[in-house]
C-alpha cells in the first residue's frame, strides 16, 4: 500500500538516517522475532507451583508500555477467553483479588511505583502470583518470597520489550488453560513478525516502504488514532507510541463507544487543530458487521473536521497474528516519525523527571516492596 506522500528533506534510506535513534530502537524492533522466541522459552521454562485448575480469574497489574501487553494480549483473545482476565493500573487491588486469582505483576523495570504496591497486596492476598519483569525491586523481593518471576533481558526501554512483556502473558494463559491452545497463534504471530520488519523495516528503500511513506504524513499533524474491538488496545499502543518515540501530542479512542460522546465535539473542533488534526482509522476485516458500518458512516461524519483521514486494516488470520501486523507498522512509522522530527526516539526525559520526583517522596505501604 502507499499513501501517497512525497520524499520531504530528511531522508530515512540509507546508514546516515538512523543514526539519531540513539538507543538502537529501530534496530530494536528487526528483532522482534529473536524477542518473541526468547519470551517464549524464558515463560515456558517457569515452574508454576499450584495446578492450572486453581485458578479462577486473572489480573495482570502494570502500568504503560508494560500494562498495554496485557491489552493487547485480552484485545486479541476477549472472545474466547474461558475466565475473567483484568488489567490493573492502579496502586490497588479490585476485592474481588482472592487467593485463586493468578496475578501477574508486568513491570519491564521492576521499579514501578503502582505495579510494586500491587504486588504486596497481592501477596498479602495469597494470591497466585508471578512476575514479568528484568528485575529491580520486583524482582528481588519476588524472588526473596520465592514467587515464580519470568526474566527479562534488562537494558532495554519499556516500549521496546513489549514482545518481550506480552509473550510471556500468552504462554501464562495458555499454561493455565484460559485460552484454546495457543500453539498454531504463537507460530503464526511468528512469522507475521518476520514478514512485518521485512517489509516496513529501515533497510526497504521509502519508494517501497508504507511504514515510511506513512511517517510522513504525520509531519506537523496530530494523530487521533481510533479503534475498535480487536484494534482498540492498539490505538492506545499507536499513541504511546507516538508520544513517546516521536514526542507529540496523540489522542486515542475507541468505537462504537466514541458513537456516543466524541463525535458530538467535532462540531466545535478549532480551526488551529482541524488543520492538524489526522485521524486513523484501525480496522480488522472479523469486526462486527456495525462496527464496519460505523467506521464508514463516522468516518462521512467528521472527516470536514479533521485534515487527513487514513484508514488502515489489519492482516492475517488469527487475531494473534492480525494484532502484532499493526503493532510493528505503529512502531516503526512512530519511530520513523521521530527521524522526521529530528528527535531521538529513544529518551523518555519527562517519565523519567517524574518518577525521580515521586521516589523523593515514597509512597510507603508497612508491607511494601520497596519501602
Ligand atoms: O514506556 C514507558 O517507559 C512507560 O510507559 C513505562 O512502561 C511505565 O512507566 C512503567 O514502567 P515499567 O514498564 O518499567 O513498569
Amino acid at each position: 500500500m502507499t499513501y501517497g506522500s512525497l520524499p520531504g528533506v530528511i531522508p530515512l534510506d540509507g546508514p546516515d538516517a538512523f543514526a539519531r535513534d540513539g538507543l538502537g530502537l529501530i534496530a530494536g524492533v528487526g528483532d522482534s522475532v529473536a524477542a518473541f522466541d526468547e519470551a517464549r522459552a524464558a515463560a515456558e521454562a517457569v515452574e508454576l507451583p499450584w495446578p492450572a485448575e486453581a485458578v479462577t480469574d486473572v489480573a495482570i497489574c502494570g502500568m504503560g508500555g508494560s500494562a498495554i501487553a496485557a491489552d493487547l494480549v485480552t484485545g486479541a483473545y476477549r472472545e474466547v477467553l474461558l475466565k475473567p482476565v483484568t488489567t490493573v493500573r492502579d496502586y490497588h487491588l479490585p476485592g474481588w483479588i482472592s487467593d485463586s486469582t493468578l496475578v501477574i505483576l508486568s513491570s519491564y523495570s521492576g521499579g514501578t511505583e503502582e505495579t510494586l504496591t500491587a504486588a504486596s497486596q497481592a501477596l498479602e492476598r495469597n494470591a497466585l502470583c508471578v512476575a514479568v519483569t528484568s528485575g529491580g525491586k520486583l524482582g528481588s523481593f519476588y524472588a526473596a518470597e520465592g514467587v515464580p518471576v519470568v526474566p527479562v533481558v534488562p537494558g532495554l526501554q519499556p516500549r521496546a520489550a513489549l514482545l518481550r512483556m506480552m509473550v510471556p502473558l500468552l504462554v501464562m494463559l495458555d499454561r493455565h488453560a484460559l485460552t484454546p491452545p495457543l500453539t498454531s497463534d504463537l507460530e503464526e504471530a511468528r512469522a507475521t513478525l518476520a514478514a512485518a520488519v521485512a517489509a516496513w523495516g529501515p533497510d526497504v528503500p521509502e519508494a517501497e516502504n508504507p511504514a515510511k511513506q506513512l511517517a510522513r504524513t504525520f509531519e506537523g499533524r496530530v494523530p487521533l488514532i481510533w479503534g475498535a474491538e480487536l484494534t482498540a488496545p492498539l490505538a492506545v499502543r499507536w499513541k504511546g507510541q507516538f508520544n513517546e518515540n516521536a514526542k507529540i501530542p496523540a489522542y486515542a479512542s475507541a468505537l462504537p463507544e466514541l458513537d456516543h460522546n466524541e463525535i458530538v465535539g467535532f462540531a466545535g473542533m478549532p480551526e488551529q487543530l482541524a488543520a492538524m488534526a489526522h485521524l486513523v482509522l484501525l480496522r480488522d476485516p472479523r469486526q462486527h458487521r456495525q462496527v464496519q458500518r460505523r467506521f464508514d458512516l463516522t468516518r462521512e461524519l467528521v472527516e470536514s473536521h479533521v485534515a487527513d483521514v487514513t484508514s488502515i486494516s489489519s492482516e492475517g488470520q488469527g487475531a494473534l497474528a492480525r494484532m502484532l501486523d499493526l503493532v510493528v507498522l505503529g512502531d516503526y512509522v512512530s519511530l520513523y516519525l521521530a527521524l522526521l522530527r529530528g528527535v531521538d526516539p529513544g529518551p523518555v526525559e519527562m517519565i523519567e523527571r517524574l518518577k525521580e520526583r515521586l521516589a523523593q517522596t515514597g509512597y510507603g505501604r508497612s508491607a511494601d516492596p520497596s519501602a
